[in-house]
């Protein structure tokens, strides 16, 4: 069996797995917030998590705030830096955020009258850089904050997040980076990155699901978007998940570990590419010549579905998705390929290919063969 579909969601990580075995059977569970001896013991740990999850990824200890996932870091941050905003308008993202970005963009325009301005992408899904700079240029002082992400959820492709963050420090305006898909598959360092505001998601990084890490670099100026009863120093009020806060550290060392099989895995990557192109010429890679995270190819063979290509694998024991959103039945292209302006039978073609670092290299041999049979198959019946 290959599964490949980490950007979708990793499976446990093995030493996730093992940790879990031996914290279950030895305890304590308790509440961290109590005082007596077993609370105590709990909070240890899940302090102990918290040293170890800034330590890898480059924060400080009171830098790091653990919720539910990247969903709610969103959330978190847009409330913290627009609950209060009355002068400011405008929020920034990208024609290729994640709904969880673009769904949260839109109620602020809706609800309480922020206007969102949409930067658009090249060909290979880059943000226009150029663009975001005249806008800057002629709106600073009504710009309230910009979300764009670091690395794509689709193409992988990587954005220029360090030219983005300069002009948001330039010209002091909040900057959140959607780093779900970045953290756990290339090195990162928050410090470094000088982002105000980064967020993770546990299951993308083979820890438990329901966890995640919000990163925010002057927490002391976070507005909570949930009081409850004042725990994470009160940015994130509710018992917190310390089983899960603990995965995370154990994930997140694990990945850590496995940064130096990047630049193999990205040969290997790139030679799976181009034998596909090689073998079917009219076979595209999307954002193929951007930098790319090097776990994901984003494959498409114009005029077959993709949806098809996927059945086909899956009966080899193989998990990939399409990107395509499904509408009465009819795949259609996803909002981000709309976006890169890729065409409709490019678009409703794609397969996504997304391993993890771990993952063996002759993965992409089999990955070879079985998408090799599957095209040869499915071009005999080509679906429009
Ligand atoms: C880029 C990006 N941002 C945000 C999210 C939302 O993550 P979650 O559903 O874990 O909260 C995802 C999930 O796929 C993602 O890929």
């Amino acid at each position: 069996m290959i599964y490949a579909d980490y950007n979708g969601s990793a499976p446990l990580c093995t030493s996730v797995k093992d940790y879990l075995f031996k914290r279950l059977e030895k305890g304590p569970f308790a509440n961290p917030n109590a005082i007596h001896y077993l609370g105590s013991k709990t909070l240890m740990g899940m302090e102990n998590a918290r040293a170890v999850c800034a330590k890898v990824l480059g924060a400080d200890f009171d830098q790091v705030i653990f919720n539910s996932g990247a969903t709610e870091g969103i959330s978190t941050v847009f409330h913290s830096i627009l609950k209060n905003e009355v002068n400011k308008k405008i929020i920034i993202i990208s024609g290729i955020e994640h709904s969880a970005i673009i769904n949260t963009a839109n109620y602020y325009a809706s609800e309480r009258g922020f206007e969102v301005k949409v930067l658009p992408v090249n060909g290979d899904g880059v943000v226009d850089l150029e663009m975001l700079k005249v806008w800057i240029g002629q709106n600073k002082k009504n710009i309230a904050m910009i979300s764009i992400m670091a690395a794509n959820n689709e193409t992988g492709v990587i954005q220029p997040y360090k030219e983005i963050n300069s002009l948001c420090v330039d010209n002091g305006i909040p900057f959140l980076c959607d780093t779900t898909q970045f953290i756990g598959k290339t090195p990162f360092n928050f410090k470094e990155s000088n982002f105000d505001y980064a967020v993770c998601s546990g299951h993308k990084l083979g820890a438990l699901t329901g966890t995640g890490i919000l990163l925010v670099k002057n927490p002391e100026g976070l507005c909570p978007l949930i009081i409850g009863g004042g725990q994470e120093k009160g940015h994130r009020g509710g018992t917190q998940n310390y089983l899960g806060n603990e995965t995370l550290a154990v994930a997140l060392n694990t990945l850590n570990e496995g940064f130096v099989k990047l630049e193999e895995l990205s040969k290997k990557r790139n030679e799976f590419e181009s034998k596909m192109k090689a073998a079917f010429p009219e076979v595209v890679i999307l954002g193929e010549n951007a930098p790319r995270l090097a776990t994901t190819t984003y494959i498409s063979y114009p005029g077959i579905h993709g949806q098809a290509v996927q059945i086909e694998l899956e009966s080899q024991d193989i998990f990939v998705t399409t990107s395509s959103a499904c509408s009465d039945n009819m795949p259609v292209t996803s909002k981000v390929l709309k976006a890169m302006g890729v065409a409709d039978d490019v678009g409703r073609g794609v397969v996504r290919i997304s391993l993890c670092m771990n993952s063996p290299l002759e993965y992409y041999d089999q990955l070879t063969v079985a998408l090799t049979s599957a095209y040869a198959k499915l071009t005999k019946v080509k679906s429009f």
